[in-house]
């Protein structure tokens, strides 16, 4: 007689399955312990930070930014820093790549950020990549920063003058944060140093990303 002619068998048989699939694919990876462990550099939020994580998620600034760098070349690059922000920075000229996210970056993030969208640039290593003043007048007018920009003015997010709100303010600060959990722009610019304190070169650097 066939399996499926006997019920009882089958419905044990598929509970069985789906019991074996959930474990292996839901359960297990989610006792991996890298999952919790936050990564070394990594600092839970300042109060005005999270009141800023609350506005850009109330603001839907994920349905179009994306926070998390993929493990692709394209991607390390374009989100690292190029020659000219190395120099006027640290007096390097170098190309340092951003490290891939990881998981030990996110266990402050309640809920997480990664975002499925990218009709933007992704804001994972954004911390740090422009001054406050900037992030201000971008939010205020993103085409005053950034010509042909597509993203919406945040004009709501400034009083009738014209000044930042308190949610501008705690905004930018969340925007400030972003990346900050892993010190990839110090510690690239060091190792770019090293390198090329041994290979007396002229020619720009190139490190890679730092993987912790
Ligand atoms: C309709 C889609 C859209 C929305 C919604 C949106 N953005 Fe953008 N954003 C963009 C685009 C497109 C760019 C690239 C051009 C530019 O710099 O303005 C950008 C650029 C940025 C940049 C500069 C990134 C870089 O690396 O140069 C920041 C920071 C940023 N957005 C923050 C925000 C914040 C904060 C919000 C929510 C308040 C938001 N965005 C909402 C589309 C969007």
């Amino acid at each position: 007689m066939k399996f499926e002619s006997k019920a009882i068998l089958l419905v044990l048989g598929i509970a069985v399955f789906m019991f074996l699939g959930t474990y292996f694919t839901m359960i297990v990876p989610l006792m991996d312990p890298s999952l919790t462990t936050p990564t070394e550099d990594a600092k839970d939020y300042t109060a005005l930070e999270l009141q800023g994580k609350r506005i850009y998620e109330k603001e839907g600034c994920w349905y179009c930014h994306t926070q998390q760098v993929r493990n692709l070349l394209e991607e390390t690059q374009r989100y690292g820093m190029g020659e000219e922000e190395t120099f006027k920075r640290f007096g390097v000229r170098a190309l340092i790549q951003a490290p891939p996210t990881q998981p030990g970056e996110c266990v402050f993030d309640k809920p997480h950020m990664l975002g499925t969208r990218r009709a933007g640039p992704d804001l994972a290593r954004v911390g740090g990549k422009y001054d406050n003043s900037w992030h201000i007048n971008h939010l205020r007018d993103p085409r005053s920063t950034s010509p042909g920009s597509l993203m919406p003015a945040y004009t709501w997010l400034f009083d009738i003058a014209g000044q930042p709100t308190q949610d501008a303010i705690a905004l930018v600060a969340y925007l400030q944060k972003l990346g900050s959990n892993i010190n990839w722009r110090e510690e690239g610019v060091e190792q770019v140093k090293k390198l090329s304190s041994s290979t007396n070169t002229t020619e720009p650097t190139t490190a890679e990303g730092i993987q912790q």
